[in-house]
């Protein structure tokens, strides 16, 4: 980004565990030779979107088909489930072309995977959520498009939504006929198909986006977010030292790959490795971090949402987490109020936390209960969404916020 230096992004890269050997200064040269498809061919991910996907949506759009469509969904939630009845011909002809497991899917490793979610689970709920889920508010494109788009107007709502997608891909049957995870992924792949023919209609959007030909959700964006989930995610648990053996990092890259092939993500984009993936993420996204208006007020609204629950903590703990974990400089970008106290507790007591639940260290630190209780209630918001009645279900939607 500009006004960052190549040494600020590399600073920044490594607090965020995302360093990788390409020069973030320069533009794309991320060789699809790192790729699942292994073609050595350098393409630019930001000039492609979801050919299969948004024709098909925007006629549906036009044909004011979506709010049908939107309540035949609500039957429609198991992997197993067969396609509604009353959803349109060509959707359903659209489905069963999109809706299975890419041809090089592979099952052992999605169970690995799995049980890999399962074993890090109270840690992937703290990352994606205090994580990724306020990185993405630093990521310009992704926060205006968020902001501006119909579900910005109601982010506790769409927090719940995007949970869904958290619960669904980290559950035990999430690839299996009795999980939700691959028809989840069709609910947001042709939600992202929806914004990018929505979101070029509000002015709004237009008065502040950079993008030149106006068309969000790239292919290249999607690599972006996925970095901000997945790779920081697998290197924040490395940074800790929490012991992952190499087939469950291969399991749980695998379910990444599988996840961007179903949000329509071509397989010349999609790293074969972790190593290929960091330095994809040192090209895409890291360099690309920076505050806006917009981004500000989302990690505002999304981290006093958080507060609400009882996590016992306080707000000025929960600014200082995400902090320890993004760094000051976005949290500064952010305007986090700082409270150093907290932030001493933090520094010394979650590596020790950490170390005992691990085994790693036979010593039951002091703050152990605090740090559990905190990381347990937020796995609970992920659950709780995941299996409550208030359960908020992906919709398509046919507007955008207004202004
Ligand atoms: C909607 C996940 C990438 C912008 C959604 C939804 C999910 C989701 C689950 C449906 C829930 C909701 O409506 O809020 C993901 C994942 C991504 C990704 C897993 C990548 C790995 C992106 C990117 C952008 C984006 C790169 C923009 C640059 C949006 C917008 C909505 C949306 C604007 C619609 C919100 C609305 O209904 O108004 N996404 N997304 N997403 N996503 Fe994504």
């Amino acid at each position: 980004m500009k006004n960052l230096s190549r040494r600020s992004v590399l600073t920044l890269g490594a607090a965020l565990g995302l360093v990788g050997v390409a020069d973030p200064s320069k533009a794309w040269a991320w060789s699809s030779a790192g790729s699942i498809a292994g073609v050595d061919a350098v393409t630019d991910p930001w000039s492609v979107w979801d050919d299969a996907t948004d024709p098909l949506v925007a006629s549906l759009l036009e044909r004011g088909q979506i709010p049908a469509v939107n309540t035949a969904m609500e039957s429609w939630v198991r992997n197993g489930d067969p396609l509604p009845g009353a959803f349109p011909a060509d959707l359903t002809t659209y489905l069963r072309q999109a809706n299975v497991l890419p041809s090089w899917a592979d099952r052992a490793k999605l169970n690995q995977a799995a049980q890999f979610n399962k074993r890090m689970s109270m840690y992937l709920f703290l990352l994606y959520g205090l994580g990724s889920g306020i990185m993405s508010t630093v990521i310009p494109r992704e926060a205006r498009n968020v902001y501006w788009s119909e579900g910005g107007a109601d982010m506790k709502s769409r927090a719940a939504k995007t949970f869904t997608y958290g619960y669904d891909l980290s559950a035990i049957d999430a690839f299996q006929p009795t999980g939700h995870f691959v028809v989840t992924s069709q609910k947001t792949r042709l939600t992202h198909a929806a914004v990018r023919h929505l979101l070029p209609q509000s002015r709004a959007w237009r008065g502040v986006t950079d993008d030149q030909d106006f068309i969000p959700i790239s292919n290249g964006d999607i690599l972006i977010t996925f970095h901000s989930l997945g790779t920081f995610v697998h290197g924040k648990l490395g940074d800790w030292g929490i012991r992952m053996s190499a087939a469950e990092q291969a399991a749980y890259l695998h379910m990444w790959q599988v996840a961007l092939h179903l949000l329509g993500v071509r397989d010349d984009f999609i790293p074969a490795t972790w190593a290929a993936a960091k330095q994809q993420s040192a090209y895409a996204l890291t360099p690309l971090l920076a505050p806006t208006p917009e981004g500000i007020d989302l990690a505002e609204i999304l981290l006093g949402l958080t507060a609400q629950i009882d996590l016992g903590v306080t707000r000025g703990f929960l600014n200082e987490f995400v902090r320890y974990v993004l760094s000051d400089q976005i949290g500064d970008w952010l305007k986090l109020r700082r409270d150093y106290v907290a932030r001493g507790l933090i520094e010394v007591g979650w590596p020790a936390y950490v170390a005992f639940r691990e085994g790693l260290s036979p010593i039951m630190p002091n703050g152990f209960s605090m740090f559990d209780r905190f990381v347990r209630a937020l796995a609970m918001l992920f659950l709780n969404n995941g299996t409550s009645a208030t359960y908020t279900p992906i919709t398509i939607p046919t507007a955008n916020r207004p202004g």
